[in-house]
């Protein structure tokens, strides 16, 4: 397991910083045991991990340089390149490292879709490539299991304070006039909604929209739960973007009401040109001989635009004055009807349809559509802090707007990278045609040009494992003894009578971490157990820290586990790491990388683990690797991705030969490879 953390490539950053949050003051206010305002946080330094654009692949090169839709990038930070986002890492230090970071305030429409409190492990089952029947044993499909992406099981109380934190820091980072978007359900949307009004006001509230996301559930014992509800919520609604949205009408519709003909093939409905109650003024007084006040009616306008609206020829007047006269709307004038707070012409993502991550909890796009075209225009930055497989920053990528996503999750985050690889670079294809074809004016209907072609991933306070920081905490508690505590978002489970804690295994155990876990404390004063702290290593501050806090201490003393020296509890960590052998080659102008094998104990393991299976064999490498990434001049900190092959079906395998543009002699070709479990090996090659 490779624990070197990257070099922090933000010069702004470098050290933590503390950023300030203000005070919620809406009521009402709903309270939890351990309620604590957020006055200030410590935003940590990022590190760029990867770097991707559509328009340096070795197949884009030769396409001249796309013309990009417009966006104000003056406001963006220095530091960083303009593009897409991507943070991996806790949200809640994503969101204090933008706000440190110059991002205070510039976020146009963020949109949510955090853990629902559902009390459920949400998992992906993870499989093999290659054409259904050839990885397979005895009829059975090569399948990995169920590999666990996050786990939603909280108690109440951390979980309000949770999203009370996240949400606080969310306003900060919101425009005047932008929107939150909150996705929840029946679990806990009651009590969001108090939160969220608490945070921005209950002024604020726009909607409570009713998603029906399915037609029908079999609940047996209970009415069906067949709808999620998004709470819409803007900072300074003076200011905010409001895009209406319309639904086409159904043929049937127009067909009955929008039938009368003016003599000239246009179709028109004879609207009422009158609205209940009396009115002094214009409005209620005799118009062309029509009294609305006999009626109890007032006319909708003065009766200088009526005077406009004949002249105009908009008045329909029934013969022989047979009414009242009425108001032309034609059809071909219509919008569509009005989208209401009841969206239910909206589908989940089917099995079958062509956005389809195998992420759970996937959102399809055409929610995320109506939310950002409604409140965003294109060049506008859009945030999802609770990316998952990148839903919000595809569909904010496909209508021109700029994005930020985070995720706590390994594999989120290369499930949104590769989404948002592809979407780039079907963009930059199309840009290249359209310019190639002299298609310079773009058609009424097509979508906005994307604002970038390209995006950058970060990490922040160095969450990354070679193996998924999921799967190192179980691994870690099952060879340690630990029962795991899903309810508690701090403690990772207990050991008879020990309350224990896994430090992220990426990194010694600090200071730091040791005064987190003293804060935690505070706010849990009735905690008397011991506690038992499991790093993979110590730093020599943090043994001294340790030694200095139990002095004397009657409860809460700590014991240290480290994982690296103790031979029984660390043998997991011996784990091997994935293998793989590349060459790189030069043929005059061109490099040639070649991979000649790639072996995944990790996945030769699950496999072995299967029932009916006697010994795992792979006969074809390419069917364990989820993608390849090929960065052709590495510099040793920044993954530039020159080429990505990452076939879009499952049953398709990587080509595992490559050709690209040569680099100058002596340069650095790192080949990164990314097997079914998300786990990744980078090789180096000098050529
Ligand atoms: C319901 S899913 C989001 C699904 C997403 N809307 C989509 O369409 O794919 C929630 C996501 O929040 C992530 N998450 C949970 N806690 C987090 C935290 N503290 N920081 C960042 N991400 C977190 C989970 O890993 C998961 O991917």
């Amino acid at each position: 397991m490779n624990t070197r953390p990257m070099t922090d490539t933000t010069p702004a950053a470098k050290k933590p910083t503390e950023v300030t949050i203000t005070r919620a003051k809406g009521r009402p206010m709903l309270s939890w045991v351990g309620k604590k305002p957020l006055g200030r946080v410590t935003a940590f330094p990022a590190q760029a991990i990867e770097r991707f654009s559509a328009t340096n692949t070795s197949t884009a090169d030769a396409a001249p340089a796309p013309a990009l839709g417009t966006a104000d990038w003056s406001k963006w930070p220095q530091d960083l390149p303009h593009g897409g986002l991507l943070y991996h890492g806790d949200n809640k230090e994503v969101l204090a490292h933008l706000l440190a970071n110059g991002f205070r305030g510039q976020v146009k429409l963020v949109y949510i879709d955090p853990p629902f409190d559902s009390g459920a492990d949400y998992v992906r089952k993870v499989q093999l490539r290659g054409p259904k029947g050839t990885m397979k044993i005895d009829g059975e499909d090569y399948a990995l299991g169920e590999q666990v992406q996050y786990t939603d099981i909280w108690s109440n109380d951390n979980y309000l304070q949770f999203m009370y934190e996240r949400l606080l820091m969310l306003r900060e980072l919101l425009a005047d006039g932008g929107t939150l978007w909150m996705h929840c359900d029946w679990h806990r949307s009651h009590l969001l909604r108090l939160v969220v009004e608490e945070v921005f006001g209950e002024e604020s509230l726009m909607n409570e929209i009713v998603w029906k996301r399915t037609a029908s559930r079999n609940d047996s014992k209970t009415f069906g739960h067949v709808h999620d509800t998004l709470l819409y919520l803007v900072k300074g609604v003076e200011n905010r973007t409001w895009n209406r949205q319309f639904l086409e009408y159904a043929p049937e519709y127009l067909d009955k009401y929008y039938s009368q003909d003016d003599g000239d093939g246009r179709l028109y409905t004879a609207d009422n040109l009158t609205a209940s109650g009396l009115r002094n003024g214009s409005s209620g007084s005799t118009w062309r001989g029509f009294s609305p006040r006999e009626k109890g009616v007032h006319w909708k306008y003065k009766t200088e635009e009526l005077d406009r609206l004949d002249k105009a020829g908009l008045i329909y007047w029934p013969k022989g004055g047979a009414g009242f006269p009425r108001l032309k709307r034609y059809r071909d004038e219509l919008k569509g009807k009005p989208i209401d707070s009841i969206w239910d012409d909206l589908f989940a993502v089917n099995s079958q349809a062509d956005e389809r991550s195998d992420y759970p909890t996937q959102k399809p796009e055409t929610l995320l559509e109506r939310v950002i075209m409604s409140c965003s225009n294109p060049g506008d930055l859009v945030l999802d802090c609770f990316i998952g497989s990148g839903t919000t920053a595809a569909v904010a990528q496909k209508l021109g707007r700029r994005w930020i996503g985070c995720d706590i999750n390994k594999g989120a985050i290369q499930t949104t990278a590769k989404r948002l690889q592809g979407v780039m670079r079907e963009q930059a294809q199309a840009l290249a045609a359209a310019t190639q074809q002299g298609e310079l004016v773009a058609r009424d209907d097509a979508p906005p040009a994307p604002c970038q072609l390209s995006f950058s991933t970060w990490r922040v306070n160095d969450y990354d494992l070679h193996i998924q920081h999921n799967e190192a905490v179980e691994l870690a508690c099952q060879h340690l003894g630990i029962t795991r505590t899903r309810t508690d978002p701090f403690f990772d489970g207990t050991r008879g009578t020990l309350l224990a804690k896994i430090i992220p295994l990426n990194h010694p155990l600090t200071p730091l971490d040791l005064e987190a876990l003293r804060t935690e404390l505070k706010n849990r004063p009735e905690e008397e157990r011991d506690l038992l702290v499991v790093s993979l290593g110590q730093e020599h501050k943090a043994r001294e820290w340790v030694a200095h806090y139990n002095h004397n201490r009657p409860v809460n003393k700590i014991h240290l586990t480290e994982l690296r020296t103790d031979r029984k509890a660390g043998g997991f960590i011996q784990h091997e790491p994935m293998t793989v052998q590349a060459r790189a080659t030069r043929e005059g102008e061109t490099l040639v990388v070649q991979i000649d094998d790639v072996v995944s104990p990790s996945i030769i393991a699950r496999l072995d683990l299967q029932e009916g299976v006697f010994r795992a064999s792979i006969p074809d490498w390419r069917a364990v690797v989820d993608c390849v990434l090929i960065d052709v001049h590495h510099n040793g900190e920044v993954f530039n991705v020159a080429l990505a092959d990452v076939p879009a079906r499952k049953q398709d395998l990587v080509a595992g030969r490559y050709t690209l543009p040569a680099p100058p002699a002596g340069a650095t070709v790192a080949v990164k490879v990314i097997d079914m479990l998300g786990e990744e090996s980078v090789v180096r090659l000098t050529v």
